[in-house]
């Protein structure tokens, strides 16, 4: 027999006599999910698969997803080339073993075990505490330590809470753990204009630095630096810009620029670290161009750059007390109008929607110069 703590249910579908419901407090709920049981292309590997969650007991928690990003970790994982692989598993009802994909997530509690901690109720929302969850699915079943709970979700919306833990984290701890920054200190960035760079230039001006910002040229271009500027970006320019050590020192007025990070690798790479000052920090954190890092030697010998690289999943495992704290401050800056989200595109996700219509943006997910990050956002009759 399951056993129930039986709160407030919130919006909770009931069963319905078409057969096409989705949950009840104390029945079942059919959760649809992608699933991928070997890698490759996202269009060749993707299928879509249904099945069934019981009700919750003991520890464990019903939840259902409501908004959850496509980013460019997720579609490395399902390529094969990412470092961390989620669990393939029988447990979801397919034929061979598999994992549903997607990282990060927002859920709300729909029901709760009755071994539960008490202050987690339905209705509540919370994202996942780390990575390989599973988060392209509408129904699951999670324990607490799986969840971040979001205290107050006033003021929040369900993109900017569902894509909170991955990108604006990884700016967060890079232009607070590697250089020392105080106010009126400089970073310089590549591909300024992806999520993690747009929450770098705001988090930089809530800190009082003051940011070089690099893009690819493109057609807009003057478009693209005015956006950036205006989320408090000091200088936004070219990558050939960027080639121009005169250039930057104009901008800088020589003030020597103490921090460098790098999404893309390259000849991008090694154009900032010509541009980092003495005793610099050059910080990997992405390879977009797929290129290998090319540093210099007298960047190293003359000017004593140091390289590192980080990874906020790692740093997730390792510092689970100050990840919350850290979030608290994103959703508080989010909550105050001080931290914008990065232009998205929104794929609703609902008991009709196909295959083809959920991998078509994962597709565009990894495209050059798309500009918009995809979210799958859930759909509940
Ligand atoms: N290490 C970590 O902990 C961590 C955390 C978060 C993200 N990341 C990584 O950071 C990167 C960006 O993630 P995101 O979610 O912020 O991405 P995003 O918003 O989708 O933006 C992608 C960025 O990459 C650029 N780009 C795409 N293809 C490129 C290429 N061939 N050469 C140069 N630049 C290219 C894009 O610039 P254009 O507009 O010019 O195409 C854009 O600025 C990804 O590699 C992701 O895996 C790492």
């Amino acid at each position: 027999m399951w056993s129930f703590v039986t709160r407030h249910t919130g919006p909770v579908k009931h069963i319905l006599a078409t057969g096409r419901h989705y949950s009840t407090r104390f029945g079942y709920a059919n959760s649809r999910c992608l699933v991928f049981s070997g890698f490759g292309q996202p269009e060749k590997v993707l299928k879509l698969h249904s099945y069934s969650i019981p009700p919750p007991y003991d520890d464990i928690i019903n939840v259902r997803f409501i908004a959850s990003p496509i980013n460019p970790a997720d579609i490395n994982q399902i390529e094969g080339v990412y470092p961390e692989r989620p669990e393939f598993t029988l447990g979801l009802g397919t034929g061979e073993k598999s994992a549903v994909p997607g990282n990060e997530g927002l859920v709300e509690i729909i029901s709760c075990g009755s071994k539960v901690n008490p202050s987690i109720r339905p209705g509540q929302w919370a994202i996942m505490s780390g990575p390989n969850f599973g988060t392209w699915r509408t129904y699951a079943q999670a324990k607490e330590s799986n969840l971040i709970m979001i205290p107050d979700k006033e003021g929040i919306s369900p993109i900017q809470a569902a894509t909170v833990s991955v990108n604006p984290s990884t700016a967060y701890r890079m232009l607070k753990d590697f250089a020392g920054l105080g106010p009126g200190d400089y970073f310089v960035q590549n591909a300024a204009n992806s999520g993690v760079g747009r929450s770098a230039i705001q988090i930089g001006r809530l800190w009082g630095l003051k940011s070089i910002n690099v893009v690819r040229d493109r057609p807009g271009i003057d478009k693209l630096k005015e956006d950036l500027k205006s989320l408090g970006g000091t200088e936004v320019i070219t990558e050939t810009e960027a080639k121009d050590r005169r250039y930057i020192a104009k901008i800088t007025g020589g003030q020597p620029i103490k921090l460098a990070m790098n999404c893309v690798g390259g000849e991008s790479a090694t154009n900032l670290t010509r541009i980092l000052g003495h005793n610099g920090h050059l910080v990997t954190y992405g390879a977009m161009s797929r290129l290998p890092l090319l540093v210099p030697a007298s960047a190293l010998i003359f000017r004593n750059i140091h390289c590192h690289g980080f990874w906020i999943s790692q740093w997730s495992k390792e510092n689970e007390a100050s990840k919350s704290q850290m979030i608290g401050d994103i959703l508080g800056w989010i909550r105050d109008g001080k931290l914008k989200d990065a232009p998205y595109e929104a794929t609703k996700w609902s008991e009709d929607t196909k295959l083809e219509e959920l991998i078509e943006p994962v597709k565009r997910g990894i495209s050059e110069y798309s500009g918009r990050k995809g979210v799958f956002i859930m759909e509940y009759n």
